[in-house]
């Protein structure tokens, strides 16, 4: 059995829906300090967390760049874990939530809820897009906002004017993924009775004295203000686990993703001699949270709840941070301060940012600024002329006048002092008050800075050359208090450091043992000052790209497998095609120009984007592109390319969002000498020009 009790730190789950940014990295770096410091201190903690990977925006991004969402999510688990490795984050288990264990322990945790009859069944009138054939989330109805008429707002909230409703209020009102009007329609959905746990919930918030006080009385605020049972079920499509029992309904992301918790516990468990039954559903361990102020009332009120209502156990502690904002404003595209965590790699070093974090970490919901003059004041001022200046100075000079040899210490005093300062910083650091730690080493080294300079082991050395070496003996013991402290926030840069130490795996037990009669090994400047951080516009070309209308269309090969007359128009054809994995059908004026036989097999250039009409009854997904010159019609071909290619032009991004037809007729496309161009510029896929049938000079329609 395991020995030591475990203490299970968890981060939120990311998405599978996007990179990691410099906003999640307040997070991520915040708990790997925590755990890298317990760990240091001879604690068991275990870092586990997982890829966020189920909703319907994942399953519609995913349809949305033709591929599968397995495929999609696997996209972003190599791009999440790269980046957490780039900044230094180290789990224990980084897993996935579309995985076994978590399809286990939904089961398990719904099973029990249901048998003890926290969960039933109601009808819910939802909205519906009868073209998409799904029920809409929020965040996909759009339309005018009822109080102050802007346009284009989602169906929970106005960004313009702040109001909150439901899509139902919405003026006229769109489907955001094809434009087209939703209905009213019934569903019967499953709830949890989270009703029932108000009291629970209030007991554990007031007997757990470790949360911070400020979310403990804003979740007993909203207990107070009466809790509503929680639905947690999404009918199909859906990315996620089915409802055993069902056919086309699916688990809520939000019940499954932090049951991922234990699943990541599970994946950790596997081969070690740990369980995460006996983690989760005992009290002999430990688990924390750590998550960001918007995700509360998931954390604090459903996570809880559901725990209690399964039998599990609830988490001993939560940790709760601010957002992040840069320069003192909300982080923009526009600004140029949206940054990913790779992008942001092109700026400074990782461990920049993690010391800069951590100087700025407290145990409140306060936002934290990344003010980059202040950062790189931070990097120059502390780390590199204060920290590792001291540094360099107390081991090169070692090197050069006493071969790297320490003796015995001198001043005892400094020496108890500074380890006095220590202990205060390990109560900061297991407070999770970051920047007071950071203070406190900062503190140290300026001490071990004064101590070198006041010493004048320069001119010491000549009249008392056992003295100096044992004043050295001092400072080198101060060096390796720093390596120690910092192992936590820049654990490479202490790596370094012990290195020339000529030590290794420093703990923080080893603060207490006093470093004498040791040869260091070589010393060498670790750190420099680091120039003003500029971040680049928000590239321009794309910019220019994201004016230009071409970047709104998707263009792709198409094949034609099956063509059929429309009954109800004689100009019109049915037409059938295969993009990639996809099919889907469009309607066309072809016939007084192409024989049925004639357009079978052919591979054709189509707007996928295009909002979907309808022509006398058959649906349109999307348009064939033609070209016309005076009475001629000729289809724009790729002959050589597959279904499914690309059809571009170099430099220029292909659109995402749907539009209407209106904004496609805006784009002139044009044959010029038989070639197919946009204001000069070629069409193409990876493999050819596209080519215009019939047509040597004329337009694109
Ligand atoms: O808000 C988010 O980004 C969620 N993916 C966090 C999930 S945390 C946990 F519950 F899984
Ligand atoms: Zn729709």
């Amino acid at each position: 059995m395991q020995k030591k009790k475990i203490t299970l730190i968890t981060s939120a789950l990311p998405y599978a829906n996007g990179p990691i940014h410099i906003g999640h990295l307040v997070e991520y770096i915040q708990t790997d300090i925590f755990v890298r410091f317990l760990k240091l201190t001879g604690k068991n903690a275990v870092y586990c967390c997982a890829d966020d990977t189920h909703g319907a925006p994942i399953e519609i991004n995913a349809q949305k760049q033709g591929t599968t969402p397995e495929k999609f999510i696997k996209r972003w688990y190599r791009e999440h874990t790269k980046d957490f490795s780039d900044y230094n984050i180290n789990f224990d288990s980084y897993y996935s939530t579309h995985s076994p264990e978590n399809k286990y322990y939904t089961e398990l945790i719904f099973n029990r809820l249901k048998k003890k009859d926290f969960i039933y069944k109601k009808d819910m009138e939802l909205t519906y897009c009868k073209n998409c054939k799904r029920f809409l989330p929020d965040r996909y109805v759009k339309g005018k906002c009822p109080k102050c008429s802007a346009e284009d707002q989602y169906g929970d909230v106005c960004e313009k004017c702040n109001a909150t409703y439901s899509p139902v209020d919405l003026i006229e009102p769109y489907c955001s993924v094809c434009k087209n009007p939703p209905v009213r329609k019934v569903s019967s959905h499953y709830f949890f009775k989270l009703s029932a746990f108000s009291e629970k919930l209030e007991k554990w918030l007031k007997t757990n004295k470790r949360l911070q006080p400020e979310i403990r009385n804003q979740i007993l605020n909203w207990i107070k203000e009466g809790l509503q049972d929680w639905c947690i079920s999404r009918d199909k499509p859906y990315f996620g686990f089915k409802i055993p029992g069902e056919t086309d309904k699916y688990f809520y992301v939000w019940l499954d993703a932090p049951i991922g918790y234990i699943a990541s516990t599970a994946n950790y468990c596997r081969g070690r001699k740990c369980k995460a039954d006996n983690i989760w559903q005992t009290n002999e361990h430990e688990i924390i949270h750590f998550i960001g102020k918007d995700i509360i009332y998931f954390h604090l009120l459903f996570w809880p709840a559901v725990l209690m209502a399964a039998d599990f156990k609830v988490p001993d502690n939560l940790v709760v941070h601010g957002f992040l904002t840069v320069n003192g404003e909300k982080m923009s595209k526009s600004r140029g301060t949206f940054l990913t965590a790779k992008e942001f790699l092109d700026y400074v070093d990782p461990k920049f940012l993690r010391y800069y974090y951590a100087s700025s970490l407290t145990h409140t919901m306060t936002d934290i600024d990344l003010d980059l003059k202040n950062l790189q004041e931070k990097v120059n001022n502390e780390l590199v002329a204060n920290i590792a200046n001291f540094i360099y100075r107390v081991l090169s000079f070692l090197n050069k006048n006493f071969n790297g040899k320490i003796t015995k210490i001198h001043n005892k005093h400094l020496i108890k002092d500074i380890l006095e300062k220590c202990g205060i910083a390990k109560n900061e650091f297991e407070n999770y008050n970051f920047r007071e730690a950071v203070k406190i080493i900062l503190e140290i080294s300026s001490l071990g800075n004064k101590y070198f300079q006041d010493s004048e082991p320069w001119v010491l050395r000549k009249t008392d050359a056992e003295k100096t070496q044992a004043v050295l003996t001092d400072c080198v013991n101060i060096v390796k208090t720093l390596a120690i402290m910092l192992k936590p926030v820049i654990p490479d840069f202490s790596e370094k450091i012990e290195k020339q130490l000529n030590l290794k795996d420093l703990s923080w037990a080893d603060l207490n043992k006093i470093l004498e009669n040791h040869k260091i090994g070589k010393s060498e400047i670790i750190l420099r000052k680091i120039e003003e951080i500029k971040l680049k516009a928000p590239a321009e070309k794309a910019v220019r790209e994201k004016d230009d209308d071409f970047s709104k269309l998707n263009l792709k090969v198409a094949e034609i497998y099956d063509v059929s007359e429309h009954l109800k128009a004689d100009k019109l054809y049915i037409i059938n095609i295969k993009i990639g994995k996809e099919k889907r059908q469009l309607v066309a004026g072809l016939r007084p120009y192409y024989k049925k036989e004639d357009l079978k097999g052919k591979k054709i250039v189509v707007v996928t984007n295009l909002k979907h009409a309808d022509f006398r009854g058959k649906k349109s997904e999307g348009m064939l592109l033609a070209a016309k010159e005076n009475n001629k019609i000729g289809l724009l071909t790729a002959p050589a390319s597959k279904h499914g290619d690309r059809v571009f032009i170099k430099g220029i991004r292909p659109g995402n969002e749907v539009i209407d037809f209106k904004e496609f007729s805006k784009i002139r496309i044009k044959v010029k000498l038989g070639r197919v161009v946009y204001k000069d510029r070629i069409l193409r896929t990876e493999k050819e020009e596209i080519t215009a049938e019939r047509v040597k000079q004329g337009i694109v329609l």
